[in-house]
């Protein structure tokens, strides 16, 4: 497989503050990589990096083998999907034309093409299709964001980005949510990374799960090498708050394998 997306020695600081430093990261194509540390950490500015929303101070990003720092800024963002908490959808728009933005560009002569596309994505997130012609204030902070997750994956890209995307969905929508995107994982192969405060979350979504501490990669691992060895008291304090009623790694693995089993 090859990397999809490399992080080389990048440091980024405002003014004499460290933000990130010494970061190295390497992610496979079609890994799902979940990505959690405390607040302020740098996950937001890593993320906004690989689509140039960011720039480093020092360091270079590669993205399918291509430094970011040579391309075309619009040309990398038509196959990199950006969806973040809190709404970004374009005001002025429905719901159907947010999430037909970029398949309209794509598929300009194809209307109906179009229009199965966003009943197809809408139906994936769960939002009823009443909702079309609805404009982004007059739906749920809930509902906002499910039409964000509808339209980054309504590009079809090959990169995925998600900042904390269920952060403003119930538990239950919540669920669904993450079985839906473990399932477009699986069937489209696309490289997710998924930022969450959750670390039940980060464990169950994750091929491998990534956490920061201060700017830094504390351990980039297997969600089941995370739970059995995890490599700080850092880590371990983390994966000791799930919320699961298991006790031992073992037990909690069996969870884990479960729920992915489930889908
Ligand atoms: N434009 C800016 N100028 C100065 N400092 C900034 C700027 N943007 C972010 N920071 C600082 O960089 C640090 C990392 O921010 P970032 O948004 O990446 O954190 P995060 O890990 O995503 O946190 P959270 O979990 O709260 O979303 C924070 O201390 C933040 O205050
Ligand atoms: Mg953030």
């Amino acid at each position: 497989m090859s990397t999809a997306i490399e992080f080389k020695n990048i440091k980024k600081a405002y003014k004499n503050q460290i933000i990130l430093e010494e970061f190295n990261l390497s992610v496979t194509q079609g890994e799902f990589v979940t990505i959690i540390g405390s607040s302020g950490c740098g996950k937001t500015t890593a993320l906004k990096m690989i689509n140039g929303l960011i720039k480093p101070t020092s360091g270079d990003i590669f993205v399918d083998g291509e430094n970011i720092r040579d391309k075309n800024l619009t040309e990398l963002r038509r196959n990199i999907g950006y969806a973040i908490q809190g709404s970004v959808l374009f005001p002025h728009m429905t719901v159907e034309q947010n999430i037909s933005y970029v398949p309209n560009l794509i598929n300009k002569k194809n209307k109906e093409k179009t229009t199965m596309a966003v009943s197809k994505w809408m139906n994936i997130v769960g939002l009823d299709e009443e909702l079309k012609d609805r404009y982004p204030s007059e739906l749920s902070g809930g509902q906002q964001q499910r039409v964000g997750i509808a339209r980054a994956l309504a590009a079809s890209p090959d990169i995925l980005l998600m900042d904390e995307p269920f952060g403003a969905v119930d538990e239950i929508t919540r669920g669904q949510l993450q079985n839906e995107l473990k399932q477009i994982h699986q069937k489209t192969g696309i490289t997710i990374l998924f930022v969450t405060h959750d670390i039940s979350e980060a464990l169950k979504l994750g091929t491998k799960v990534l956490v920061m501490d201060k700017g830094k990669i504390v351990q980039y691992d297997e969600p089941k090498t995370l739970l059995r060895s995890p490599n700080t008291d850092f880590v371990k304090q983390l994966v000791d708050q799930e919320r699961c009623t298991c006790h031992f790694p073992d037990e909690r693995l069996t969870v884990l394998e479960q729920w992915r089993d489930s889908i």
